[in-house]
């Protein structure tokens, strides 16, 4: 048979091929990394696709152990992930969260013959850096005329330089450490001479060296709203918005959490709004990741914030949101993992994103005393007679059977109903439902949006 003649005669009997036998031809085992409230929804997401074959989570929890097999391996340990990859033989590798990326998982497994054909969902080093340094991010945002807070940044070289700034801002003034610190490095405080003194203390290493060097930058006083990004790094898709609820007391009050609750969409951010953040912030975000030649196959998490009806940037993520993603996905009807082989592949342009019109809303149960000191192991209870609810787990795990805490955030509860006052109902309804010692929750969520 000439090459020709082969090439029709493999064209004709791929033709031939049922749905079933060519969704078989693409299944592959996936791998991925994380174990909170944000993974449990992509696994759940994921194992709804006819292309995921076995799912594998690192290392997990109660919640994607009902979805996959979970693996006991450390995921900052790059070698212990290659030899998952290989053992299972897994065709992509998701991130969840933020460290892996900002550590190089993704030029690791593509810098190593044996794994460097495996998809990895997230950016390279080179775009996890817009999380990894908020000094960068800044910068980038000059460069690309990007709008967010004024600001400048300052080491322990030039100290004092730092103590002139404080002097020339309008307080509060906003503090924060330049690399990762878990949540914690963004300091916004009142008092000038309070400030000064963080500012030196953060220079000196209170959070290690993600504080060696601190961006001081303006306060920006309006509403805070979330933005997510698909990107295969030339195109881009724009999942549907969300607003967080970080603190842990109602009202806003109290200290920041990862996050106690969400809603989307989000009532306050119409078309109009929507328009100037794709035109203003989205779209000088992709073309500024071309121009600088980074490699981004993954997912951008825009924080913004609405200031006289103008979009401002905070900061950006190079993962999703944790429990952003416990509102956002439930909403999306795509096929997820095809999705992200688009992204993977450089072929997002030829998909279009549907969502569910619905109002999806989360809850977050947390430990007692959370985000300060908490004890684990309390047995988790009624799960059974949650209704009308996804029940998506962060930190909990099975002990002999039984479910029990295991983190601060422990599991959260989403509802998805015609509009925002209908899902709350469900979800605080069944908030009420699920038992555990300590168990603490916030029952205003989306207080201001009404
Ligand atoms: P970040 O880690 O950059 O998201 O900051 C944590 C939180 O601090 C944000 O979600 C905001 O609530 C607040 N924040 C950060 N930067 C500013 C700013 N320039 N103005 C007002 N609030 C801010
Ligand atoms: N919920 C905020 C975050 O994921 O960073």
């Amino acid at each position: 048979m000439s090459i020709f003649v082969l090439f029709f005669y493999k064209k004709k009997n791929k033709l031939k091929l049922s749905k079933a036998a060519f969704y078989k031809n693409r299944l592959m085992n996936i791998l991925l990394l994380g174990s909170g409230g944000r993974e449990h929804t992509f696994a759940w997401k994921m194992t709804q696709s006819p292309l995921c074959d076995a799912l594998f989570i690192a290392p997990g929890n109660a919640g994607t152990a009902q979805c996959g097999t979970n693996l006991t391996l450390d995921v900052s340990n790059f070698e212990a992930v290659k030899a998952a990859i290989i053992e299972h033989q897994i065709k992509m590798v998701v991130v969840g969260p933020e460290a892996p990326l900002v550590n190089g998982i993704y030029d690791f497994i593509k810098s190593d013959d044996a794994i460097k054909d495996v998809m990895v969902i997230g950016p390279a080093k080179s775009g996890a850096i817009m999380e990894g340094s908020k000094a960068f991010s800044k910068t980038f945002m000059a460069e690309f005329g990007i709008p967010t807070a004024a600001y400048q940044e300052f080491t322990l070289e030039n100290v004092e330089a730092g103590y002139d700034f404080i002097d020339t801002q309008t307080p509060p003034i906003v503090l924060k450490a330049d690399g990762l610190a878990a949540g914690k490095g963004v300091l916004i405080i009142e008092d000038k001479a309070e400030a000064k003194t963080a500012l030196k203390e953060m220079l000196e290493g209170q959070f290690g060296d993600a504080s060696k060097t601190v961006v001081i930058e303006q306060f920006l006083d309006g509403i805070e709203f979330s933005v997510f990004v698909l990107t295969d790094g030339k195109d881009y898709k724009v999942l549907p918005v969300a607003k967080d609820y970080k603190r842990i007391g109602e009202g806003d009050k109290g200290l920041n959490t990862g996050g106690m609750g969400c809603v989307s969409p989000v009532p306050f951010v119409d078309d109009v709004l929507m328009q100037k953040v794709d035109e203003r912030i989205i779209r000088p975000t992709i073309e500024g990741i071309q121009k600088r030649g980074m490699v981004y196959k993954g997912f951008v998490f825009i924080g913004l914030i609405m200031v006289k009806n103008e979009p401002y940037v905070i900061e950006y993520n190079c993962r999703m949101g944790d429990p952003e993603t416990e509102v956002v996905f439930p909403r999306l009807k795509n096929d997820l993992v095809e999705l992200m082989t688009a992204m993977s592949k450089g072929t997002l342009n030829n998909h279009t994103i549907e969502i569910d019109e619905r109002t999806a809303t989360t809850v977050f149960l947390v430990s007692g005393g959370y985000p300060e000191a908490y004890e684990k192991g309390k047995a988790i209870t009624q799960l059974e007679n949650t209704e009308d609810v996804l029940v998506f787990h962060a930190g909990t795990k099975s002990v002999d059977g039984q479910i029990v805490t295991n983190g601060g955030r422990v599991l959260t509860l989403t509802a998805l109903a015609e509009n925002m006052d209908a899902a709350l109902a469900l979800s605080n309804k069944n908030a009420e439902i699920v038992q555990f010692e300590g168990k603490n929750y916030r029952k205003d969520i989306g207080f201001d949006l009404k």
